[in-house]
């Protein structure tokens, strides 16, 4: 039977073996303390001499940070012991003694930490971020499959762009070029239309040249596609699903917030219906406190940060001009300059976590801002035949997992939120 430091509570007074990473090490006299990490949790280990093996007290001595061993003992609870629950040590075997650990109690710069990120991963903080990223994954998906979506994957390499040819990435596709997914979205109308509510998640990719605490190269992206969703219902859907994620990782992932000292009271009050503004009003919000905002321009992060201050929940800000928007927004028919989009703007500062809207479905207007974004209909065929075959109102959303990451543990940069990001200026490790 394998033994799980997170599971000891359930082994009070049994002997068990436990399998990991030194954490600490610490002597005094006739008492050996050890610190240990299975990747499930720290537990105290302690050692009195002439109570454990001769073998184990000798050898104690040579252990090291992050060398690996396996310790037999007896649970019992300790206060002190961070999980609750203490082994009385009995055995000790060693797999391996670590060299020198580059990361070690005292301060380190982030640019060493990011070098040594395979290692940094082991660190407590890292260790609640990424569990706290796996549980939204988790929650993410069972929102989607609880609701009758389909989950259909899209793929990596396209022939084209779908988010502005600014930020593509090419590379060579045997004798032709391809370019790395900015977005699953088109694929999704797709699948829409022959599975009515669908949702893909996966990596997309934007070449942005710019080093920013929100953006990633490489980062996650769920979307959902809905047959016969309107803008409002695309609305109504996006803050049930935020709901959803914010109050199950809340409930699950108690320890985790808490260890990054996350003021989970802000998080609490994350319930649907969230605030709604038309583009004018939120740019009117602005215009007060940034005089140099231009009214039909998007939002810069100060900009949002404006907007997000005014509420203790996201907001969504929607009817953003047609002229900042991508070419598939549907435009509103009372007045085409205003397209039928809609961003969520994190609370505390966090901005966009959410952009999505209605589509454009008639075949003539969208061929029209094909044209308009000097992108080719050539590449779009398959696309335009969305709109050939029984075109649908239909509506949808993308989430990047980090920015929702980063927003729930409350981080000050989205590098932690990924266990290997990659960002404009690193490809390492
Ligand atoms: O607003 P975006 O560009 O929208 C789309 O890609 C749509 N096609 C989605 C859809 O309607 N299906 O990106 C959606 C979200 C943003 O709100 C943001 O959370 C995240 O993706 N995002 C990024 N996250 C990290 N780094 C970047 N460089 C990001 N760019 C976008
Ligand atoms: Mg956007």
């Amino acid at each position: 039977m394998r033994y799980y430091i997170e599971d000891l509570s359930q082994h009070e007074g049994q002997s068990v073996e436990l399998k990991g990473w030194v954490y600490n090490v610490r002597s005094s006299g006739k008492i050996k303390f050890l610190l240990l990490r299975d990747g499930t949790g720290i537990c105290q280990c302690v050692f009195f001499k002439g109570e454990c093996s001769e073998e184990a007290w000798n050898q104690f001595d040579q252990l090291t940070q992050e060398s690996a061993i396996k310790v037999t003992g007896t649970v019992r609870p300790e206060k002190r012991s961070p999980g609750g629950f203490e082994i009385g040590g009995q055995n000790l075997e060693i797999y391996s003694i670590a060299e020198n650990y580059p990361i070690t109690p005292k301060e380190h710069g982030t640019e060493f930490l990011m070098e040594h990120r395979h290692l940094w991963l082991r660190s407590k903080r890292q260790h609640a971020i990424i569990r706290i990223r796996s549980e939204i994954v988790s929650a993410i998906r069972d929102f989607f499959d609880g609701r009758g979506f389909t989950l259909v994957d899209t793929p990596i390499f396209t022939p084209s762009s779908c988010e502005g040819t600014s930020t593509l990435f090419e590379t060579q596709y045997f004798d032709t070029k391809a370019y790395l997914s900015q977005s699953g979205q088109l694929y999704g109308e797709a699948t829409a239309a022959a599975f009515g509510k669908t949702y893909c998640f996966g990596p997309t990719f934007r070449a942005e040249k710019s080093k920013t605490r929100r953006h990633l190269i490489e980062f996650w992206m769920v979307e959902p596609e809905v047959a016969f969703n309107d803008l409002y219902d695309n609305m109504e859907l996006a803050e049930q699903f935020v709901e959803y994620i914010v109050q199950r990782t809340i409930k699950n992932k108690k320890e985790e917030l808490a260890s990054l000292e996350r003021d989970i009271s802000k998080l609490e009050i994350v319930k649907a219906p969230f605030p709604r503004l038309h583009y004018s009003e939120a740019a009117t919000i602005i215009k007060k406190e940034n005089p140099d905002f231009i009214v039909g321009n998007d939002f810069g992060a100060p900009d949002e940060t404006i907007i997000s201050s005014k509420f203790d929940r996201p907001v969504f800000v929607h009817h953003y001009p047609t002229a900042v928007k991508a070419f598939y927004m549907k435009r509103d028919p009372q007045n085409e300059d205003e397209s039928m989009s809609c961003d969520l703007l994190a609370t505390e500062g966090y901005g966009e976590i959410i952009g999505g809207g209605q589509r454009e479905e008639s075949l003539d207007h969208l061929l029209q801002r094909i044209q308009e974004h000097k992108l080719d209909p050539k590449d779009f065929q398959w696309y335009l035949d969305l709109r050939r075959y029984g075109s649908f109102p239909h509506s949808g959303f993308g989430l990047g997992l980090e920015r929702a990451v980063s927003w729930i543990c409350g981080l000050p940069h989205i590098r932690e939120t990924a266990a290997f990001p990659r960002m404009y200026g690193r490809n390492y490790p």
